[in-house]
């Protein structure tokens, strides 16, 4: 079986890669062909690789190539892992939105929507790429805003295109340990947009054991989304929000913190991988070691300005080994091998929450099986989410519009009707200053 990783040169392919090297069933990857528009980044990823495999007469084959066709041709995965613009372009994004006193985050408010407006084409070329050129792959979508770039390559690629991320999946596995629960046996009541969605329920057996949490303010602190929320807030909500609503629900706070932050997180990576991938160039280093410990710092320093804000302190051990590697290898099995399995996914959401259309995608529980991934039908968010929820999807639909005639008001109405902009003013500001920024913008007219 053959897996394109286009992103091939990215920071976090090594992870994907350990993740294959652990599956030794029958029908399993074989060969990976890394695809990157930079080739001193494969050949910096490569050295990882090889040394994770070193010893391993049964890892897969890895080849690595610049040619997107080539890469693509005869896939029966593809994952998409790009990020347009590289890490220079996020620190861009987070810089011109603090500047205007709003968020920059790279999934969330103008960052996001800047972002976005980024990927979009490039995500469309590539959808309708595989179209033609590997027409029974299955896409699975890492790239970020990854709700929103899921559904422009589902407008190509229908739903053979997936996207996953390891927040969800990360929340249902600590509600359920600080509940005594076994996260796999637990079924996650789960629903919204991509870092933006809502633990309302987990069932063990049929019986709700959310309930037990959300009374106990103990068990309510002792856990990365009670601290950062507080368990008054978890109380009043009655459910557990992913912990990319902090940014809503304390944004005053976020951007604060945000901007009195001596490096923002995008420029922080940006120079701890720009660190990494020159001293992948020096024949001595020893290459998997200093990938893990560059991996380790990364993951220890995700979302500090938020854990601050909150006064929640340090990560839990548990937190810190990633996880969206698993959730990728777990699908690609379902889908490939029949093997049946829940996972929550970003799908189109048929029905499953009433007040979108029909195309819209949304992120919620799945069964999955060798004919793709199917949302199970859960309860309807009460108002305040489902407001939020048509909010954001209203404006991703703007982006996605923008994105395909080039239309700069269209842009601008974007990044106005963002729950997290606010001011039409800032928004036009906003345009003006992203698109002197990003040359990848320059097709907004
Ligand atoms: C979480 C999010 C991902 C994000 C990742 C890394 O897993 O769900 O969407 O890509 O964190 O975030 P970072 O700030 O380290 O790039
Ligand atoms: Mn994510």
């Amino acid at each position: 079986m053959k897996l394109t990783i286009l992103g091939g040169g990215g920071f976090r392919v090594p992870l994907v890669y350990g993740a294959l090297l652990g599956d030794r069933a029958e029908g399993r990857v074989t060969r990976v062909v890394l695809h990157d528009v930079d080739a001193g980044r494969l050949t910096a990823v490569a050295r990882v690789l090889g040394e994770q495999a070193a010893g391993d007469p049964d890892a897969p084959e890895v080849s690595f190539t610049t040619d997107l066709d080539d890469a693509l041709r005869g896939a029966d995965f593809v994952f998409s892992a790009i990020r347009v613009g590289g890490l220079e372009g996020r620190a861009a994004d987070e810089r011109v939105a603090l500047d205007e006193g709003v968020l920059g985050q790279e999934t969330v408010g103008a960052g996001g929507i800047a972002y976005g407006l980024r990927t979009v084409p490039v995500a469309v070329d590539i959808a309708r790429r595989v179209a033609r050129l590997a027409p029974d792959a299955w896409v699975i979508n890492f790239t970020n805003p990854a709700g929103l770039v899921t559904e422009a390559m589902s407008r190509h690629l229908g739903d053979r295109v997936i996207g996953i991320c390891d927040s969800p999946v990360g929340l249902g596995r600590r509600i359920a340990t600080v509940l005594g629960a076994n996260p796999r046996e637990a079924f996650i009541d789960y629903v919204g947009l991509n870092h933006l969605g809502w633990v309302r329920g987990l069932r063990v057996e049929g019986r709700d054991e959310l309930p037990r949490l959300l009374a106990d303010p103990e068990l309510l602190g002792s856990f990365e989304e009670g601290k950062l929320f507080g368990a008054d807030w978890l109380q009043s909500l009655g459910a557990v929000p992913n912990e990319y609503l902090h940014y809503y629900y304390f944004n005053r706070e976020t951007v604060r913190a945000y901007q009195r932050a001596e490096k923002t997180r995008g420029a922080f990576l940006r120079d701890q991988q720009g660190r990494f991938y020159e001293e992948m160039k020096r024949p001595d280093t020893a290459a998997l070691t200093a990938w893990d410990r560059t991996r380790a710092e990364r993951e220890a320093t995700y979302m500090a300005e938020n854990r601050d804000a909150a006064g929640a302190g340090e990560r839990a051990a548990d937190d810190l080994s990633g996880g969206y590697e698993k959730v990728a290898l777990a699908l690609m099995r379902a889908i490939a091998r029949d093997e049946r399995t829940t996972l929550i996914l970003n799908v189109r959401n048929r029905g499953t929450l009433a007040v979108l259309d029909t195309d819209a995608v949304i992120e919620v529980p799945c069964l999955v099986d060798a004919n793709g991934a199917h949302p199970v039908s859960v309860a309807p968010l009460p108002d305040h989410a489902t407001g939020l929820v048509c909010s954001v999807k209203a404006v991703e639909r703007e982006v996605l519009s923008a994105a395909g005639s080039g239309s700069r008001s269209t842009a601008v109405k974007a990044f106005a009707l963002h729950p997290l902009v606010d001011s039409v003013n800032v928004a036009r500001r906003l345009v003006d200053g992203y698109t002197s920024v990003h040359p990848g913008l320059a097709y907004l007219k």
